[in-house]
């Protein structure tokens, strides 16, 4: 990519030496977690496009789906010259479709802590859109970034945040961002997000169990990037990917299982597994309607249009500031 095809990147370099700490404590717990924002190295965000793509993962598709049917009404509720932020841009199809729908949409501000994949799908919508301002920042979106300045005038800011990814968020974490957006956009901004529904549980597990195996990858890779990035010495042999949905919680929970009893090394600290033993490494919360619009009241939001397909897989929703 030439280096003048984006003007400038705020970069705030997340790396996993960062969470050492964090990382250490969600290990050592009596139940063993990972938080999911550290599967998206460059392996990991590349074998997520694959996820995408796959014939079990109704998600992508159904939201491009409802995308397209409902462009112009997407376009009517952002108004023009909105300057659009993604949360965790992607290489995705939909930021396309978004933009061209958009009347004259005044900057576009892709926010992913994956600096390669940021750089290369900004610096395509940069080409693709010569007269859009694009301004990539390079952060964790879970804490709070400042937005750069657009040279455009603009009318209003709007989040954007495909893919139902708020889902990975539990819930108090989830009204945390929400309430991070609600601050970004203002009382004049909205939320353009799209949001998985609750539905039949077979559905559900085929789509995080695909049998190509994909999902199963992108799982482990959290455990090759341990053992890169923090020197671990995870064996990537020794674990296998489950996906379970528990529907109390209305939520599909990612699991890497230890396949017999062994240490591991990390950071100067020995872990200890149980054959058996899970490391929840994410849930994926699937929503009401009324569920939905509940957690988006609690952070000041208000859902002014909900837009589904025709078998309510998935929804794409249209949040203005409440009053
Ligand atoms: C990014 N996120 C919305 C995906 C999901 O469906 O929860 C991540 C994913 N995990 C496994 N497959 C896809």
């Amino acid at each position: 990519m030439p280096q003048d095809a984006v003007p400038e990147l705020s970069d705030y370099q997340p790396t996993l030496a960062d969470d050492r700490e964090a990382i250490l404590t969600g290990l050592t717990a009596p139940q063993k977690h990972l938080a999911p924002k550290y599967f998206y190295d460059a392996r990991g965000s590349a074998l997520f496009d694959r996820i995408c793509e796959l014939p079990e993962y109704y998600p992508t598709r159904t939201e491009l789906a409802i995308m397209r049917e409902r462009a112009g009404d997407i376009a009517a509720a952002v108004g023009p010259r909105a300057c659009l932020v993604e949360f965790g841009s992607g290489s995705s199809v939909k930021i396309r479709l978004l933009l061209k729908g958009l009347d004259h949409p005044a900057a576009y501000v892709p926010v992913e802590i994956s600096r390669s994949h940021l750089l290369a799908a900004a610096g395509e919508i940069a080409r693709e859109f010569p007269a859009l301002e694009v301004l990539p920042v390079c952060a964790d979106f879970t804490q709070p970034f400042e937005l750069p300045a657009t040279d455009e005038p603009m009318a209003r800011v709007v989040a954007w945040f495909p893919g139902s990814t708020i889902g990975n968020f539990e819930p108090k974490e989830a009204r945390r961002l929400l309430e991070v957006m609600r601050q970004q956009v203002g009382d004049n901004g909205g939320l353009l997000i799209g949001v998985d529904l609750q539905k039949d549980r077979g559905l559900l597990e085929r789509a995080y169990n695909d049998a190509a195996g994909v999902t199963a990858e992108f799982n482990l890779n959290l455990l090759r990037r341990l053992n890169r990035e923090l020197g671990a010495n995870f064996d990537l042999r020794a674990f296998r990917h489950h996906a379970h949905y528990d529907a109390a919680r209305g939520r599909i929970e990612m699991n890497l299982i230890s396949l017999r009893t062994q240490q591991v090394a990390l950071a100067g600290t020995t872990l200890s597994f149980d054959e058996g033993e899970v490391i929840v490494t994410e849930y994926s919360h699937k929503f009401t309607r009324e569920g939905f619009a509940e957690l988006a009241a609690s952070a000041g939001f208000r859902v002014a249009q909900v837009w589904t397909d025709p078998a309510a897989l998935f929804s794409v929703q249209w949040l203005e500031a409440a009053r």
